[in-house]
């Protein structure tokens, strides 16, 4: 039978009791965690998002009645406690913020009664992340969820109170606006009233952040829901947050400045982390050159090295005729690791077929200095010590090479770097590196489409030394794009913006859009810039994204209360759904199904 609160108050959250409570009298509230009864003494653990504290019901000390009533109770009933704080006669748990006390009880209530859960509520579960899904409100019970729950409302506050205090306003943004298809793919609302018409749930506030510059509101923020219907993955969510700002007369420097100071002070007042400003710099090409990715992992070498000049002359027909296709010939160098077992180098080919090489060339040095390799016998003596010494190999190295276009080359030898890094054990979760990636391309060549499109949005500001080229080398030009990089991770990009209407007009040409054709889907944007438009730039993190590395997770579905799966679907409201054909009706709309 449940029973009420009535008469009696919570004092205190379990985890927050300690040594210096002790002799006072206590009311606490939470779950049953677990209940060990000795016969004549039960011992209960009742939790709460705190912590743990222990109850001892003990013959002498407490009423034979509450003895009677705490050995009946199970896992997750919830309960009131009433009673005095004490010293551990017992020995002390280590394990516990309170290991040294325990709760000698008075009163002991019933709040509420539970099923026996489907899972157990404990830290490092072993149970399916699809059971544990189904039943988020029990999995959310678990400490180490309501860490991460409890340490991204930390991120979130700390995050106002910095921005405020930097003269940075808040400002809602709509999430039912007009479709843009620059982009992801959009979700779609469709709208009752203009039938056969939709709203597009927004993929970032970035149209109107920019609307808020030509408003004059000058420092802007807002920690904003984003829509994007991607194909999933760890780090991707349909929806997820950003902490989204933009700011007016100010370049580059200024955005980095206080975005800096922000994550220094994160870092510190989270994490007790410190972060050495400023944050070093790399540009987009130096980090592909080195890294092969535009979101290198800093904490390990490991670097890519270009050795086409030093293979151009061979007669191995795979690295010749990557250079003849305008290609390159690139090497990493995995030290120590030239033991590896043919099985295993197999495996590191395979891997890197799944990233589009035809295959991966590789020279393991053995520590009495002899060689075994794919591609020996394609090569002449003097030209494999060429090699060897151009990529630093020493006894013992493991020397893979990738023959191709750049953009596969550097893919990749940039994924391979990090699959060995793995193997290799060479990633420390506990530590953070930092690292903003600047001067971006402005446009990449889409295959499927033929034309350009903007690498990271329409209205990225092209570096002015390079506008000469937008004509006739469109490729070539770089923008005044930024992403801040952790670990390895994009938590952040963002960039300086177009505001002169020319510039905009021919970003638009670029990109194949006809006058009209902008005009239709950017003519509000546009307009707003003929009547006195500021100089602006902005940034946006992916909260989720930056949460998940502070909290040490591998998938931010461990950072966000109520996630989605792979396959965009909610486990435990079964969303989305099918719809009475009632409300189709009333939309306008009839649904095929495709096979
Ligand atoms: P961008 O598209 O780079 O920029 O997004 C900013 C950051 O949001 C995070 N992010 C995601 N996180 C989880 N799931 C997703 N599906 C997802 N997609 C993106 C990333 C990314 O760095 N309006 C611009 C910002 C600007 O220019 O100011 C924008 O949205 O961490
Ligand atoms: P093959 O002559 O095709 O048997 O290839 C000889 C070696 O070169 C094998 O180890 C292949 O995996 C490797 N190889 C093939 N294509 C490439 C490529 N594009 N880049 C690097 N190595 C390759």
């Amino acid at each position: 039978m449940a029973e009420s609160m009535q008469g009696i108050k919570r004092t205190h959250r379990c985890g927050e009791l300690s040594g210096a409570n002790a002799g006072q009298t206590v009311t606490v509230m939470g779950w049953v965690q677990k209940n060990r009864n000795k016969g004549g003494l039960v011992f209960i653990d009742v939790r709460d998002r705190s912590g743990i504290i222990q109850i001892v019901f003990e013959e002498g000390s407490t009423d034979s009645g509450l003895i009677e009533k705490a050995a009946k109770l199970r896992a997750e009933f919830v309960v009131a406690v009433t009673g005095e704080v004490k010293k551990r006669s017992g020995a002390v748990n280590e394990n516990l913020s309170t290991g040294d006390i325990e709760i000698i009880p008075s009163q002991l209530r019933i709040l509420s009664e539970s099923e026996t859960p489907p899972f157990p509520i404990e830290e490092n579960s072993k149970t399916k992340e699809e059971v544990r899904l189904k039943y988020r409100y029990l999995d959310l019970r678990r400490p180490d969820l309501q860490k991460n729950m409890i340490m991204r409302s930390q991120v979130a506050t700390l995050t106002r109170q910095f921005l405020a205090e930097e003269g940075f306003l808040e400002i809602e943004t709509p999430i039912l606006i007009g479709s843009t298809p620059e982009g992801a793919r959009d979700y779609l609302v469709p709208s009752r009233i203009h039938q056969g018409h939709f709203y597009a749930l927004p993929q970032s506030p970035q149209l109107f952040k920019q609307l808020l510059m030509c408003s004059g509101y000058d420092r802007y923020f807002q920690i904003a829901k984003c829509f994007r219907d991607e194909d999933l993955r760890a780090d991707r969510q349909p929806e997820f947050t950003q902490i989204d700002m933009e700011l007016s007369f100010v370049d580059v420097d200024d955005v980095i400045d206080v975005n800096e100071r922000l994550l220094a002070k994160l870092f510190k007042d989270v994490l007790g982390v410190e972060v050495v400003l400023p944050i070093p710099r790399m540009t987009w090409q130096e980090a592909m050159d080195r890294y092969g990715s535009d979101k290198p992992d800093t904490r390990f070498g490991m670097e890519l090295t270009d050795v086409t000049d030093v293979v151009k002359d061979c007669e191995f027909a795979v690295f010749k005729g990557a250079i003849e296709n305008g290609g390159t010939v690139r090497g990493i160098n995995a030290k120590g690791q030239g033991g590896m077992p043919r099985k295993k180098i197999d495996k590191l080919v395979d891997f890197a077929r799944d990233f589009g090489a035809k295959g991966l060339a590789y020279i393991a040095v053995q520590e009495d200095g002899s060689v075994k390799s794919s591609f020996a016998k394609f090569m002449k003596e003097e030209e494999m010590s060429g090699l060897i010494e151009a990529m630093g190999g020493e006894n013992g190295d493991l020397l893979l090479f990738a023959a191709d276009k750049n953009k596969v080359v550097w893919d990749v030898l940039g994924n391979l770097r990090l699959e060995l890094a793995r193997q290799m054990e060479l990633l420390d979760k506990s530590e953070y590196k930092f690292l903003w990636v600047t001067e971006f391309p402005l446009l990449e060549w889409n295959e499927e489409q033929e034309r350009y499109t903007a690498m990271h949005h329409p209205f990225t500001m092209p570096m002015e030394e390079d506008l000469e080229y937008i004509d006739t080398d469109p490729g070539r030009v770089r923008a005044k794009a930024y992403d801040i990089v952790l670990n390895g991770n994009e938590i952040g990009g963002g960039s300086v913006r177009i505001y002169h209407q020319d510039v905009q007009n021919k970003m638009f040409e670029v990109l194949g859009f006809t006058p009209e054709k902008a005009q239709e889907q950017f003519g509000f944007l546009l307009n707003a810039f003929k009547y006195g438009v500021p100089p602006h730039a902005g940034l946006a993190y992916g909260l989720d994204r930056m949460v998940m590395l502070m909290a040490k997770e591998d998938s931010i579905r461990d950072v966000i209360a109520f996630p989605k799966v792979k396959d965009a679907s909610d486990l435990m409201t079964e969303a989305p759904t099918a719809v009475e054909e009632k409300q189709l009706e009333e939309l306008g709309l009839s649904v095929t199904v495709q096979e």
